[in-house]
């Protein structure tokens, strides 16, 4: 296994550019599988998810070539319906094929996804999806069977008890448009990457109403074509890149990143002092000399606070003057990050779904541990800002889902470097890693 090690104190300074979305992507590979005609993907981050679905897809039958560093060409004129355990086990994101699968084909067998360190993640809100849809739905040995002979469009609520569902709503909405009639999706998630999924199928030859808002409308066609999409940029990651120049008292660029796709993030930004511009489609972000001021966040649904910036604003916090309180409400145990934190000297108590985080204390270097992917990042922030030395183990997480991360980083002036395990001081090796 690889280790990151990062010498903190340096100030962030020149610019980056963000890939494309994960979230973005991940689901437009499997929206390809709706149509036998080839479809062309371009700005798709280089991310081991990516070459995973990748993996999935040519397991399912379509022919996959990657023609350059960011552009993949999906071929999925025969596939099967069933999804291998081995592969869709280590990835959520693999439910995604539930939508496709049962549109294009009329049947789908895809195993239970995988449990998550961030905390529970069922499925009931796109089985049930897909019954709305006319679909017979049973698990058999931990195989989700679905048999859709008779698909036609229905009213579909997709919201949970935690509000929408992201991958729900992406299913949903791919399964609807190949389903004779007119579908209705109330309380869909509206994340960009859900717009992003509808504005290729649209380009398929979808037919889809009320793009970006709650209630999407859908009229089944019979069948739709290839079509060439690009991804949009990775909102998280251009974040994560805000926070590495704020938690550093830097000033840098982050090209290709959408401020309209980050509002509730920005604000607190601005709660804080940390000065975000908006310079066409790039962010550009100065820091307040250190002057940080403490500030509120609760993660919530699209267009609220992400959830997937949670963990990395938490590293922050620690940065500011005073008391700031970020609370859960999408996954509520999503904290493992907190415990690694603390062996850095921060000061954060958990009370309920809410971490408070009292700043200002310098971080000190240490061996911690990341245990998911926005985990990662946070200690690698928090690591950027610390007195020392800090060893982040399990990188592995992190390259699921940022991509040339301490390229990135080296290009703005970080001493973070990605070494063997084996490099690490023989005092900091823990038993478990
Ligand atoms: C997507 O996951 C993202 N992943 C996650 O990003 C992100 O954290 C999440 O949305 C929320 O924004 C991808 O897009 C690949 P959900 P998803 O279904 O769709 C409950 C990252 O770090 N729920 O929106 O799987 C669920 O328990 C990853 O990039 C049900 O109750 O998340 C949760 O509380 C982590 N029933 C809430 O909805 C269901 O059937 C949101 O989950 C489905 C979900």
């Amino acid at each position: 296994m690889e280790v990151f090690r990062i010498r903190g104190g340096e100030t962030l300074e020149g610019s980056v550019k963000a890939s494309g979305s994960k979230n973005a992507a991940l689901p437009l590979f499997a929206a390809a599988l709706l149509s036998p005609e080839e479809s062309v993907l371009e700005n798709v981050p280089n991310l081991s998810d990516i070459r995973f679905m990748a993996e999935i897809l040519t397991e399912l039958g379509a022919e996959i070539e990657r023609l350059d560093q960011t552009t993949w060409k999906i071929n999925p004129r025969s596939i099967v319906h069933y999804a291998p355990y081995e592969l869709v086990r280590k990835m959520r994101a693999s439910v995604c094929l539930l939508g496709p699968l049962t549109a294009r084909l009329k049947r789908a067998e895809i195993p239970m996804p995988g449990g998550c360190v961030i905390g529970n993640r069922p499925i009931d809100l796109h089985l049930r999806a897909m019954e709305r849809l006319g679909a017979n739905v049973e698990l058999k040995a931990g195989v989700i069977q679905v048999e859709a002979s008779g698909l036609k469009g229905n009213s579909i609520f997709m919201g949970g008890r935690h509000g929408s569902t992201v991958t729900g709503t992406a299913n949903a909405i791919m399964a609807a448009t190949l389903a004779p009639g007119r579908t209705t999706i109330d309380s869909a998630a509206c994340e960009p990457e859900i717009t992003d999924l509808c504005r290729m199928l649209t380009s398929m030859g979808a037919k889809i109403e009320g793009i970006g808002s709650h209630m999407i409308e859908i009229e089944g066609v019979e069948s739709l074509g290839g079509c060439r999409h690009s991804v949009i940029p990775d909102r998280i990651e251009a974040a994560t890149y805000v926070l590495a120049a704020a938690i550093t008292n830097g000033k840098i660029l982050i090209r290709q990143a959408r401020a309209d796709h980050l509002g509730a993030f920005l604000n607190v930004m601005s709660d804080s002092g940390i000065n975000v511009e908006n310079v066409g489609n790039d962010l550009s972000v100065e820091a307040c000399n250190g002057d940080l001021k403490s500030f509120e966040a609760i993660t919530l649904p699209y267009p609220g606070f992400p959830t997937d910036l949670q963990a990395q604003t938490c590293a922050l916090a620690c940065r500011t003057n005073g008391l700031s309180i970020l609370t859960e409400r999408v996954y509520p145990s999503r904290f493992m990050h907190i415990p690694e934190l603390l062996r850095m000297g921060a000061e954060i108590s958990l009370e309920g779904t809410s971490a408070i985080i009292r700043g200002g204390k310098p971080l000190t270097g240490a061996p911690v541990m990341a245990s998911d992917l926005r985990a990662s990042a946070a200690l690698i922030l928090a690591g950027l800002a610390a007195e020392g030395e800090t060893w982040v183990q399990r990188i592995y997480h992190l390259d699921r889902g940022y991509d040339s991360f301490e390229r990135k980083l080296q290009a703005l002036g970080a001493q973070v470097e990605r070494l063997p395990e084996s490099e690490m001081p023989k005092a900091f090796h823990s038993p478990s890693a």
